[in-house]
């Protein structure tokens, strides 16, 4: 028995939170049992709730800056946990890795200008490219016996032949669970810089890796790599602190980092959250442990959903992931239309997941479940499909 209790149920409902309480507003009903946005529903630790209870209770929230501890717990745990150095001036504070992604697309890019990403990928990674006119790329990964690879000659031809500015790296991937191999990763990075590439590393998901497996941060791919760099990274998932709207963005050149900064002025955001900042400082340096539990917890719950995949529902297929609580179902052995599906997982199955066409055409047939949540929930949510496909 560790020292957290992640089979503890939190009811979150009245909390305002997308997650439980916005089923209504967005699926017209209010029955599902809820898996879809990425956020846990485990409590933070209680050593960061601490910290923030006792700057609550100093009662002034004025305009607030980061300080030392902030920059120093920062330094600390991308050092400790990621193998890498960052210098203090090197991040800018956003309210989001989204925010920063659609900041950095309008840093570096024109309006036209190609941008690639890797489908099936977070669909705010397209929603950012196409809604600030730029032109959307797609390498589309490929999908070989269950296990998701980089295409890199279709990768290197598209950067070429459409003369993309700036690459959006998911790492590790979501919604395919893949932790790229240093390999991987250092091939592409030398695709892009050997073609002037930018290329924001969006590694939100690297404290979630399961044993057998290691995340390379491009960081690390060495200090050739870093003159178009942008690492947009984030408390907010190991944390699940999406909430109070931290995120740091990484960027080591001096010139991609005025663009940067220029264009977040421009978009009138300076200081940033006091509690955030709070939560962040103290995750940093006292969270540790709490990770460290959380991800045998989460493989626990991985393995759950294999094993009972395997005993009962064959036809479901598990893509097994490297990385991230985002577990990426394969139901096309199953149906052939992604509105069936729909209905399976909805009306059926009461069940509120991310549908697979979101993240990119090709993946109409799949469904995203997230599992950072007590085991009993994710029991629940494995017997209510199993009853629905049973009626099939
Ligand atoms: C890859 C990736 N980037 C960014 C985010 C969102 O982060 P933020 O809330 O900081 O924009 C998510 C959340 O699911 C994500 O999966």
């Amino acid at each position: 028995m560790g020292k957290y209790n992640f089979d503890e149920i939190v009811d979150r409902r009245g909390t305002s939170c997308i997650k439980h309480d916005s089923g209504m507003e967005r699926k017209g009903r209010d029955d599902l049992l809820s898996m879809w946005v990425a956020d846990m529903d485990f409590k933070m630790p209680a050593e960061v709730l601490d910290d923030i209870k006792k700057r609550v209770e100093h009662g002034i929230f004025g305009y607030t800056d980061p300080g030392d501890d902030y920059k120093a717990a920062l330094r600390s745990w991308f050092h400790s946990r990621h193998g890498f150095e960052i210098e203090d001036e090197w991040n800018t504070i956003t309210p989001s890795v989204v925010y920063a992604i659609a900041t950095t697309i309008r840093a570096l890019t024109r309006e036209g200008d190609a941008v690639l990403v890797q489908q099936p990928v977070y669909y705010p990674f397209t929603e950012m490219v196409q809604l600030n006119h730029r032109k959307l790329v797609n390498n589309q990964l490929l999908y070989r016996n269950g296990h998701y690879e980089i295409d890199f000659d279709d990768f290197e031809r598209k950067i070429i032949e459409e003369k993309v500015r700036l690459f959006i790296l998911c790492s590790p991937h979501n919604p395919v669970g893949r932790v790229w191999s240093r390999d991987e990763l250092t091939k592409m990075a030398q695709i892009c810089r050997d073609n002037n590439v930018y290329v924001f590393a969006d590694e939100i998901h690297a404290d979630f890796i399961y044993s057998g497996f290691e995340h390379t941060s491009y960081m690390c791919l060495g200090e050739e790599f870093r003159d178009r760099l942008i690492i947009g990274t984030s408390p907010s998932k190991t944390f699940n602190i999406a909430g109070l709207q931290i995120a740091n963005t990484i960027i080591p050149d001096a010139d991609v980092r005025a663009a940067f900064r220029k264009e977040n002025d421009a978009a009138g955001y300076s200081q940033c959250s006091a509690i955030g900042l709070v939560a962040t400082t103290s995750a940093y340096t006292r969270g540790g442990a709490w990770v460290n539990e959380l991800i045998p917890y989460l493989q626990g719950n991985l393995e759950l959903v294999r094993t009972f995949l395997r005993e009962k529902l064959p036809e479901v297929k598990l893509v097994e992931p490297e990385g991230t609580y985002l577990i990426w179902l394969d139901f096309s052995a199953v149906t052939d239309d992604h509105k069936k599906l729909e209905d399976l997982i909805v009306n059926k199955a009461r069940l509120w997941l991310d549908p697979g066409i979101i993240f990119g055409r090709e993946s109409a047939l799949f469904e995203r479940i997230n599992i950072a949540c007590p085991r009993a929930v994710v029991r629940q949510a494995l017997e209510q499909l199993y009853d629905a496909m049973r009626k099939l």
